[in-house]
C-alpha cells in the first residue's frame, strides 16, 4: 500500500497528475482492447529446435544471385560485392521466387551494386562461391554455410546453420573463434567487446538506464566479428525489424547465435578482414550520416527544461558575458510547449517565441527545440484534429479505432510514421517551428515509450503502413524511432532546402545514421556512467552510427563539480558534446560548481572550438567512408591484440588518443600507447609505443595524446561559430621520429584538412577544400622536416597564410625554404611573414608563412 502511495506520490510530481489518472486507465483500457482484438502472440527467438535446411538439392544461378534448394527450405545467395554477400533462407512454404521484402535499413538496392565476377563450383562434398575476396562454401550433405579467405582460413563458420520455425521465428548459429571479439549491435550498456552476454533487439525506454541493462533505446542489428590475432575481421548485418536476439557466446560458449521472433532469415556477410574496410561497406549499403552544420560540433547546452524565457535570457548572458565560456546550441525540453502539445509554445513562459529565438540568433546562439511523437488527445487542438481528419495516427487492428496512450501529455494518438502520408504531414507541421526561427529538432520518447508500470510501448497488434505493404507494431516497432526522425528530416529539408538538417533521435535501427544523430538517452551522474560513455559511443560508432553523445554530467542524479568537470573534457573529444540534466536536478552548467572547476570547463570548451577544423574533417571523413568520430584503439592497430578490448581510451578522429580520468579523485592513470610515435598534447613529451605509461591527470588535465606523423589543424577560440573570420589557420606538426619508424616504411604521415561554408549544400557542387598534408621527418633527432600540402576543391576560405608549430624539435632552424605556386601558375618562393615570422620556445618552432606547397626545415 505504502508503495503504491509512494508512487502515485512520485508519479503527480514528475508527470502530474492527469497523465498519472491516464496511465493508470491504459491500464485497464490495456485488457479491453487485448480482448477485443487478441494480444500478442508470445514467441521466442529459438535457441535450438528450429529446422534447418539440410542436403542441397541443386543450385541454379541467375545474375548475381545462386538459388540453392535444399531438403527443408531454400537458400538464396546474392552477391553484391566481393565482400558483400546476402544470405537469405526461405521455408519451403515460400516460394523461391518470393520478392525481396522491402527493407527500411538498405540505402543501396541490389540494381545498384556493379555486378561482381564470382565462380560457382561444386565438388562431390560442396558448392562454392568464390569471389576476388572470398569463398562461401556451402556443405551438400547439411547445407551449412563457412565463409573463407583465398587461402582457406575461416573467417565465420555455421554451427547448426539457419532455419526456421513453424511459428515463424528464425535463427542461425555459428562458431566463435577462440580468440574472437565482438562489437556493434547499437547502444548497449556493457564493455566494448560483446562476447558472453546475450542482447536483446527492441527499442526500450528504460527510464534512466543501469549499467548491464538491455535492451535501451536504440538497438542495431549489426556485428562486427574480430579473431586469428586480429587479422580477421567481419560483419554480420540481420536485416529483420522483428524483435530479435543475438547470443554471443552465454548460453554455450563457443556459439554464436541471432536470430528474431518473426521475418525472414536475411543477413549480409561483409568480409574485412579490416574492420574499417567493413564498416565501410556496412555504411555503403545502409547508408552514411550528413555532414551536420559546423555550429552542431560545438558546444550545447540543456536541461529538463530551461524556461521561462527569462530563464533561456539568463543562461545566453552567463554564457556570453557572465562567464565567457563557448557555447552554440541551447536545447528546449518538453516545457516549452503548451501542456506538453507539441508543434505549441506555452503562452505564458515563452510569449514571443520568434522574437526570443531572434534574440538568442544575434546573440550566436542556435535553438533546438524537444518533439516527441505522442499527440496530445484533445479536440481542441489543431494537430490532433489534424490528425484524426486524415488518418495518420496508428490504429488497432480494426483500421478504425486509434490506438490512444499516455505520455506526458497524459492520453496520446501516435502519427504513423511508416507512412509516407504521415511523414509529408509531420514534415510540413516542422514549419510551425522554423517559422519561428527553430534550428534544430530533438526527437525523444520515440521507441515509441510509453506510461506504465513498466517499460512499455504499443501493444503488437497495432497497425502499420509500412509503406504500402502494412504490418503489425511487431515488425514495425525498431524502426518507428527512425522513421519519425526520417519525417522530420524530409520536412527540414523541404522547408529549408539550403541549410543541411539537424535532428537528434534516442531511438533507431540500422540505417538511422541517414537521417539523424543520436544521444545516448537518460544515463546517470556517477562515474561508472561517465566511464560507460566510451564503449557505447565506440560501440554505436561501430554500428554505423557515428555522430552521438552522452549527456555530459549525467542525466539522473546530481553531479559533483568533480564529475562534471572530468566529463566534460572527455566530452570535448565525442563527438556531440551536449550537458543535459534531469527535472529535479540542481543546475548543471560549466559554472555551476564555481573555481576551479569554471576555469577548468572553460578551457576545455575552448579547446574543442580551436580543434573545429579538425573535428570537421573528422566528421566530413565519416561522411565519406563510414569511419567513425570517436573510434576504438582496434581500428587503427587492429594487429595489436592490446587494443581489442581497450575501451576505457579512443581515439579522436586520425591523431588524438584521448584516456580520460574516470574515478573519482584519482590524479593520474595508466595509458596504452601503440606502436608508432606519440606526443603529450600538454608537454610534448615523446614517447615511443607500443608501451604502457602512467600519466599524471590532476583535476586541469585530461591525458591527451597525439599520433606522430599527424597535422593537426586548429582554429582560434570563439564564442560561437562564425563568431569571427577563422583568421590564420595553425598547423601543428608532429613528426614521426625516425628512430622509430616501422621496418621499411616511409616516415610519412599524412593528414587531411576538410572545409566548406559550414551550412550549405553547396559542397556538393564542388564548394569544399580539401587540403592534405604530408609530414616527412628525417634524422635522429629530427634533422629535415618537409611540408607537403595539395589542395583540392572550390571553396574560397579566404585565408592567406598559416602559422605552422613544429612540435618536438628544440633548436631554431638553420633554414626554412618553400614554394609555392601563385595566381599566375607560375612558382614562387615562399615568404615567411612578419618580424617574428620564426619563433621557438625551447619546445616548438613557429613558422608565420604565406601559403605554401612545399615547406622545408632543415637544422644543423
Ligand atoms: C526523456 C529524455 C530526456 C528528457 C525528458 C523530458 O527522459 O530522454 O532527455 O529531458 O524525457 O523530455
Amino acid at each position: 500500500m505504502l508503495n503504491i502511495l509512494s508512487l502515485i506520490v512520485r508519479g503527480t510530481r514528475e508527470i502530474g497528475f492527469k497523465t498519472l489518472w491516464d496511465s493508470i486507465t491504459y491500464l485497464v483500457r490495456k485488457r479491453w482492447y487485448r480482448v477485443r482484438f487478441g494480444g500478442r502472440k508470445c514467441r521466442r527467438v529459438p535457441e535450438r529446435g528450429y529446422t534447418c535446411p539440410g542436403r542441397v538439392m541443386s543450385h541454379m544461378r541467375r545474375g548475381q544471385t545462386v538459388t540453392i534448394p535444399c531438403a527443408d527450405g531454400t537458400y538464396v545467395l546474392t552477391i553484391l560485392a566481393p565482400d558483400l554477400v546476402r544470405v537469405r533462407l526461405l521455408p519451403p512454404h515460400v516460394l523461391a521466387a518470393r520478392q525481396l521484402h522491402h527493407s527500411y535499413s538498405i540505402a543501396k538496392s541490389d540494381a545498384q551494386w556493379s555486378p561482381c565476377e564470382f565462380l560457382l563450383t561444386e565438388t562431390e562434398t560442396a558448392l562454392k562461391i568464390e569471389t576476388a575476396r572470398l569463398v562461401c562454401r556451402i556443405a551438400k550433405d547439411t547445407g551449412r554455410l563457412a565463409f573463407l579467405d583465398l587461402f582457406g582460413d575461416v573467417i565465420n563458420e555455421d554451427e547448426a546453420g539457419a532455419g526456421w520455425q513453424a511459428c515463424g521465428a528464425v535463427a542461425c548459429r555459428k562458431r566463435i573463434q577462440p580468440d574472437e571479439h565482438f562489437y556493434g549491435l547499437g547502444e548497449r550498456t556493457f564493455e566494448l567487446d560483446l562476447r558472453g552476454r546475450q542482447y536483446r533487439m527492441w527499442n526500450t525506454d528504460p527510464r534512466t538506464y543501469r549499467l548491464g541493462q538491455d535492451p535501451i533505446h536504440l538497438c542495431v542489428p549489426v556485428l562486427l566479428g574480430l579473431h586469428d590475432r586480429g587479422r580477421q575481421g567481419y560483419g554480420i548485418f540481420l536485416d529483420n525489424t522483428f524483435r530479435g536476439l543475438f547470443d554471443l557466446g552465454r548460453r554455450d560458449p563457443d556459439v554464436l547465435s541471432f536470430g528474431a521472433v518473426d521475418g525472414e532469415m536475411r543477413y549480409y556477410f561483409i568480409y574485412g578482414p579490416a574492420l574499417t574496410t567493413v564498416l565501410e561497406r556496412y555504411t555503403e549499403l545502409t547508408g552514411r550520416m550528413n555532414l551536420p552544420p559546423l555550429w552542431m560540433l560545438g558546444y550545447h547546452q540543456s536541461r529538463w527544461s530551461y524556461q521561462p524565457e527569462a530563464r533561456v535570457r539568463k543562461l545566453a548572458r552567463d554564457f556570453r558575458q557572465v562567464y565567457r565560456v563557448p557555447c552554440d546550441g541551447i536545447h528546449l525540453d518538453i516545457h516549452y510547449m503548451d501542456g506538453y502539445r507539441c508543434f505549441t509554445w506555452d503562452a505564458e513562459r515563452f510569449p514571443d517565441p520568434a522574437e526570443k529565438i531572434a534574440d538568442l540568433h544575434a546573440m550566436g546562439f542556435k535553438i533546438i527545440v524537444i518533439v516527441d511523437p505522442g499527440i496530445r488527445a484533445d479536440h481542441d487542438y489543431r494537430v490532433c484534429r489534424e490528425g484524426l481528419e486524415r488518418n495518420v495516427f496508428c490504429t488497432y487492428p480494426d483500421g478504425e479505432t486509434p490506438f490512444k496512450a499516455p505520455v506526458w501529455p497524459g492520453d496520446c494518438y501516435f502519427p504513423d510514421f511508416t507512412d509516407p502520408r504521415t511523414r509529408m504531414w509531420w514534415g510540413d507541421l516542422c514549419k510551425t517551428l522554423t517559422d519561428v526561427g527553430v534550428d534544430g529538432i530533438w526527437n525523444d520518447m520515440n521507441e515509441p515509450a510509453i506510461f506504465g508500470m513498466r517499460s512499455t510501448t504499443m501493444p503488437q497488434s497495432i497497425r502499420h503502413d509500412m509503406d504500402g505493404h502494412g504490418g503489425g507494431h511487431a515488425e514495425a516497432h525498431n524502426i518507428y524511432g527512425m522513421q519519425m526522425a526520417r519525417a522530420t528530416v524530409e520536412g527540414l529539408r523541404q522547408l529549408r532546402p539550403d541549410r543541411r538538417p539537424v535532428c537528434i533521435t534516442r531511438s533507431g535501427w540500422a540505417g538511422v545514421q541517414r537521417y539523424a544523430m543520436s544521444w545516448t538517452g537518460d544515463n546517470r551522474s556517477n562515474w561508472r556512467h561517465l566511464w560507460l560513455s566510451m564503449p557505447m559511443a565506440m560501440n554505436l560508432g561501430l554500428s554505423g552510427l557515428a555522430h552521438t553523445g552522452p549527456d555530459v554530467g549525467g542525466f539522473s542524479q546530481f553531479a559533483s563539480g568533480e564529475l562534471f568537470t572530468r566529463w566534460l573534457q572527455m566530452g570535448v573529444f565525442l563527438p556531440f558534446c551536449r550537458a543535459h540534466t534531469f527535472v529535479h536536478s540542481p543546475d548543471q552548467e560549466p559554472w555551476s560548481w564555481g573555481e576551479p572547476y569554471l576555469a577548468i570547463n572553460r578551457r576545455y570548451i575552448e579547446l574543442r572550438y580551436r580543434l573545429l577544423p579538425y573535428l570537421y574533417t573528422a566528421f566530413w571523413q565519416c561522411a565519406q567512408t563510414g569511419l567513425p568520430i570517436v573510434r576504438p584503439l582496434l581500428l587503427a592497430f587492429q594487429d595489436d591484440a592490446q587494443t581489442h578490448t581497450l575501451e576505457d581510451q579512443f581515439m579522436c578522429g586520425d591523431a588524438f588518443l584521448v584516456a580520460p580520468v574516470f574515478e573519482e579523485s584519482a590524479d593520474r592513470r595508466s595509458v596504452y600507447l601503440p606502436t608508432g610515435s606519440w606526443y603529450d598534447f600538454w608537454t610534448d613529451q615523446h614517447f615511443h609505443g607500443p608501451a604502457w605509461i602512467d600519466v599524471e591527470a590532476p583535476l586541469e588535465r585530461l591525458p591527451l595524446f597525439v599520433r606522430g606523423g599527424s597535422v593537426v589543424p586548429m582554429g582560434p577560440v570563439m564564442q560561437y561559430v562564425g563568431e569571427h573570420p577563422t583568421g590564420r589557420l595553425e598547423l601543428h606538426a608532429y613528426p614521426r621520429r625516425a628512430s622509430h619508424l616501422p621496418d621499411g616504411r616511409d616516415n610519412v604521415g599524412r593528414s587531411a584538412l576538410y572545409e566548406d561554408d559550414g551550412r550549405s549544400w553547396a559542397f556538393q557542387d564542388g564548394e569544399y577544400r580539401l587540403t592534405r598534408f604530408a609530414l616527412h621527418s628525417a634524422g635522429h633527432p629530427i634533422s629535415r622536416l618537409e611540408l607537403g600540402r595539395q589542395v583540392e576543391g572550390r571553396y574560397e576560405s579566404g585565408r592567406r597564410g598559416f602559422e605552422v608549430v613544429v612540435h618536438g624539435v628544440d633548436e631554431s632552424p638553420r633554414s626554412v625554404t618553400g614554394r609555392t605556386i601563385n595566381v599566375h601558375g607560375r612558382m614562387i618562393n615562399v615568404r615567411l611573414l612578419g618580424r617574428r615570422a620564426l619563433r621557438t620556445d625551447g619546445r616548438t618552432v613557429h613558422l608565420l608563412t604565406s601559403l605554401f606547397e612545399h615547406l622545408q626545415i632543415e637544422w644543423d
